[in-house]
């Protein structure tokens, strides 16, 4: 069975995992003097968010040179020692590459201004004449994911307003036109240029958005919230995307040792699953999970909709509760000590399940999200696309505390890119190594028992009869996951308990926890 099959994938935001120099961002060194801690913590493999060359309007998502790794990470030689030394730590090494968009100042799109309308330069790109008798009307409806239209209007070389260009993201953000072979081999390169290098895989950003719909049509309802997604979206999920993957494929075979997966943001179970087709890519993200409330018939629905979309393909799940995208599951179960033990249970139970698992950064901490960042702090682009109404995605990526009483925690020796909660001292790593019942042990000890015991093994999973406002399920190899999702203690079923979210008195399993029995 190929290794990421059943892998813990742990995400690394590089920005805020480590900072080696002092200059307040996390970066490559500070990673590499923090693998020790990963091997620690169980993990199979590292996804590292994007670390290539880019003016950083996106938090790195903006690639200006695919090819080579940004100085305020550490440059290329900081990843061949990540690499290296993961390796010898038995860690493998993903990384985030982004094919739908480049960054404005990618030398493409520099020359595709300055080539003017028609040229092969801007056909790299979506360049479209407006509407309008003055051309003033973007060429068609459709609202960025960050806010405001997805068009921008250039200034031509005589000094006019031009033409538009798409940006389903933010302007520093044009998307790729992946009709054009030359962008198709360009990433073929890209991929390349990182596996000869030793990479172990990619994460595929926007894998379901790199195909656009012939004519670029409107949408029914371009009011559709920010960063909400659903299945008649124009903008994502067009029938052309799997072509793509298949070519993406073929180059992957070629390195049988590695892995593609997908940020695959579609519902419906049968399209997802075309995603994760033997021809295309080995695994795409289900976040079913990630969306769902505390409550035991939305959970268990979450996980039979997410085993349903990529087992009649014969691909296998993944598993996620939360990314650098997405709130904090602490606060997301609520908050407080509830969201805390919800957070605790769900791991357990996530880590219960067949398939891979995808930890974000902090998460093994139980770091909350940060929702009172100042204004003046804000950089998410999302704060200013959205005129200032929508906060965006930082408070979810604020650095992590290492050591330490008082910020920035041993994050870094100089300031950090986003305040740190004076109140994070309770959740540094260092607090928590010295404590068998922090959220950070329990990570350590589940990963541990999830990686050595035959009870773990095997894909299938049966559902087991449970109370109400309670879920059981038992895997194939015999292990039995008993989640509680009510506010009362109840009794667990025979079995010898192998480990549990909190602590289990005359076989009694409190409210909001799971224990894991055999
Ligand atoms: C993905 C990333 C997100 C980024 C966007 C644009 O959704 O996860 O962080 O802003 O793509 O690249």
């Amino acid at each position: 069975m190929p290794w990421w099959r059943s892998a813990v994938f742990y995400q690394v935001y590089p920005r805020s995992f480590a900072d080696s120099d002092g200059d307040g961002v996390g970066d490559l060194g500070g990673l590499r003097e923090k693998l020790g801690y990963l091997e620690l913590l169980g993990v199979d493999a590292l996804w590292i968010c994007p670390i290539m060359r880019s003016p950083m309007a996106d938090g790195g998502y903006d690639v200006s040179d695919p090819r080579d790794v940004d100085p305020l990470f550490g440059g290329i030689a900081a990843l061949d020692e990540v690499i290296a030394e993961a390796h010898d730590r038995g860690i493998r090494v993903t990384m985030d590459l982004v094919p739908n968009h480049s960054s404005d100042r990618h030398p493409w799109f520099r020359a595709a201004l300055r080539a003017g309308p028609g040229s092969p330069e801007r056909a790299r790109y979506f360049f479209r004449d407006g509407r309008g008798p003055d051309g003033s009307v973007p060429p068609n409806n459709w609202p960025s994911i960050f806010g405001g239209p997805a068009w921008t209007r250039v200034i031509e070389a005589d000094g006019r307003p031009g033409q538009w260009y798409l940006h389903i993201f933010a302007p520093e953000q044009p998307d790729l036109n992946w009709e054009n072979p030359e962008v198709a081999a360009d990433f073929e390169q890209t991929m390349r240029f990182w596996l000869d290098r030793g990479v172990d895989g990619f994460r595929i950003d926007v894998a379901h958005g790199m195909a656009k719909p012939e004519g670029l049509p409107d949408m029914a309802n371009p009011n559709s919230k920010m960063f909400g997604h659903d299945d008649e979206d124009p903008r994502f999920n067009n029938p052309g995307v799997h072509e793509l993957h298949r070519k993406i494929r073929k180059v992957m075979d070629e390195y049988p040792h590695a892995v593609a997966i997908g940020e695959v943001w579609v519902d419906d179970n049968t399209r997802f699953g075309e995603y994760v087709r033997p021809d295309e890519l080995h695994l795409a993200f289900n976040f079913r999970l990630a969306e769902t409330p505390f409550h035991p018939d939305r959970i268990r629905e979450a996980v039979d909709h997410s085993l349903c979309a990529v087992t009649t393909v014969g691909a296998s799940p993944t598993w996620t509760l939360s990314n650098h995208d997405i709130e904090r599951e602490v606060t997301r179960y609520g908050g407080g000590p509830a969201g805390f033990a919800r957070a605790r249970a769900l791991i357990l139970l996530e880590l219960a399940l067949p398939g891979s698992v995808f930890v974000y950064n902090g998460a093994e901490l139980g770091l909350p999200n940060v929702d009172d960042l100042p204004e003046a702090a804000l950089q998410d682009p999302v704060w200013e696309r959205s005129g200032h109404t929508e906060r965006g995605r930082d408070g979810c990526r604020v650095p992590l505390p290492w050591e330490g009483a008082q910020p920035p925690f041993g994050f870094t020796a100089g300031r950090p890119w986003l305040p740190m909660p004076p109140y994070w001292a309770q959740l540094t790593v260092e607090r928590q190594l010295e404590r068998l019942d922090s959220m950070l042990s329990l990570y350590r000890m589940a990963i541990e028992l999830r990686s050595m015991r035959p009870e773990f093994r095997g894909p299938s999973l049966e559902w087991y009869g449970s109370p109400p406002g309670c879920l059981a399920f038992r895997r194939g190899g015999g292990l039995l996951c008993v989640l509680n999702a009510t506010d009362a203690p109840i009794l667990l079923p025979a079995g010898e308990v192998l480990l549990a979210s909190a602590p289990i008195t005359a076989r009694k399993l409190p409210a909001n926890s799971t224990a894991w029995l055999i």
